[in-house]
């Protein structure tokens, strides 16, 4: 696998990503997602949707919004609990996540679930030495609440305080009746969301792995209490299948069970799905069984019925839930990261080639005109005719071996070539980024062909 800086490098200058602001000297772990990225995080979200959604009988989708009633975070427990254990070094006033510190310290040491003071007498008796300066004191852990607030309308008033949302699973939790209700769903029944989520972190960094500004795609899934440890295996099954399926060697991936000495107080299982980024085994994917906690929650502050009424059984009770909860530039980081490779050919030439599945390849297809005079007509119009189905990308400079590789390079799976012959036979020649077979196929079976080959 290649290191970080390579990766990060290959990234930059391919136009995956672009440092944030970067014309204005940057903002410090931001990051924006150029022409080849924005449709690798588009693809990731419509294969997510596809798997988790549109395949299933079960779930769908929610839309909801980045800004909510404050009153939701107070219920939800986020702005009196969501924090970090934030501690300074003494010498260089630099600050960490004790946490971090601790598990950076000894990675078999699990620092979930530790009060402030038990972190705080482990730096000291471990001799936990400061990364920046390596000084061996800290200054007392606090709680550092990572909400980003902000202020509706014009008048800086407490009253107008708001929050970004952290999570989206929220607003799932807040409209569970309004969906239930609409779509006359019975227990079991999921919602999936995709969106933005605002956190902000202590020690943001390892590229896009954490962010203050970030995108989750999130499932909340409603089923009967006493059924929810299958359901949690099932999902979690689902999310490890998926991963798989789209291409991430076995090897690379991780199911991290939460001891029960670790588990929140309102969890009764939870796993990550860790993937071997270039510092470690890191945490992709949360899966938590998180009992009748939000729904609760939401009922006693908002002082309205979130039961579920069972109409066979006339049975009326709090749903539980199992929630999937993953990142989509952590995915970003992983797909590329297992993708990415230098291959050596017979001719002892060596070629880049991003083995991204095709589903999520930027470009499906590649149409190249042999030579730019003879035949850009023809290969604009059979671009035209792709682009209609699939993103698709015209190249017609430099020799078409160079062609070749650059497309190789950013993981297009299909590179369909107009030449001489195109004119005579209604034909053109494909070839495959992986094998380098190249077949050829008529321009009416273009399209099935290129579905087949594509296909997820
Ligand atoms: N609703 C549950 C929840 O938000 P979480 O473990 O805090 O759980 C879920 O986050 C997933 O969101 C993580 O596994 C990770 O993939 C992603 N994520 C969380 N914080 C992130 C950050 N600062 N930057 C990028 N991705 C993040």
């Amino acid at each position: 696998m290649v290191t970080l800086d390579q990766l990060v490098q290959y990234a930059k200058s391919t136009g995956f990503v672009f440092q944030g602001s970067e014309l204005y000297g940057g903002l410090a772990n931001t990051w924006d997602y150029g022409p080849l990225g924005s449709l690798l995080k588009k693809n990731i979200k419509e294969a997510w949707i596809q798997k988790f959604q549109r395949e299933t009988p079960y779930n769908v989708l929610l839309d909801s919004s980045i800004l909510m009633n404050s009153d939701v975070w107070k219920a939800s427990g986020h702005v009196g609990g969501f924090s970090d254990p934030l501690t300074e070094c003494k010498s260089c006033h630099q600050r960490f996540r004790a946490d971090q510190l601790i598990a950076d310290h000894d990675h078999d040491v699990n620092p979930d679930g530790w009060s402030n003071e038990t972190m705080a007498e482990y730096l000291l008796t471990h001799q936990v030495k400061c990364p920046s300066c390596g000084a061996l004191e800290w200054l007392p852990i606090r709680a550092f609440n990572m909400m980003f607030q902000t202020y509706q309308g014009v008048v800086l008033e407490q009253a107008n305080q708001i929050y970004l949302r952290p999570e989206t699973a929220q607003g799932i939790f807040i409209h569970f009746k309004n969906i239930q209700r609409t779509t006359r769903r019975k227990i079991p029944f999921g919602v999936c969301q995709v969106g933005k989520s605002f956190r902000n972190e202590i020690t943001p960094g390892n590229f896009i792995f954490r962010t203050r500004e970030f995108e989750q795609m999130e499932l909340e899934f409603f089923c009967k209490p006493g059924t929810e440890l299958e359901w949690f295996s099932t999902w979690k099954n689902a999310c490890m299948d998926w991963l798989t399926n789209l291409g991430i060697n076995r090897d690379l991936l991780a199911f991290d069970d939460h001891k029960p000495e670790a588990l929140s107080h309102y969890s009764n299982a939870t796993t990550d799905i860790k993937f071997k980024f270039p510092w470690g085994f890191d945490e992709l994917w949360g899966i938590a069984s998180r009992t009748d906690f939000d729904l609760n929650a939401h009922q006693t502050h908002s002082k309205n019925d979130l039961s579920y009424l069972d109409p066979e059984t006339n049975e009326k009770y709090l749903p539980y839930v199992i929630e999937p909860s993953v990142g989509v530039e952590r995915l970003f980081l992983a797909f590329l990261l297992s993708a990415l490779d230098e291959e050596t050919l017979e001719s002892g030439d060596t070629r880049q080639v991003l083995r991204l599945h095709p589903a999520l390849s930027p470009y499906k297809v590649a149409v190249l005109p042999l030579m730019k005079k003879a035949h850009a007509e023809q290969a604009q119009e059979i671009h035209q005719m792709i682009s209609k189905h699939v993103d698709a990308i015209y190249d017609e400079t430099q020799n078409i071996g160079k062609r070749y590789r650059r497309q190789d390079a950013i993981g297009t799976y299909l590179c369909v070539t107009v030449d001489h012959e195109t004119e005579h036979d209604q034909a053109v020649t494909v070839r495959n980024r992986d094998t380098m077979a190249q077949v050829r196929v008529k321009i009416d079976d273009l399209i099935p062909y290129i579905q087949k080959e594509t296909d997820y």
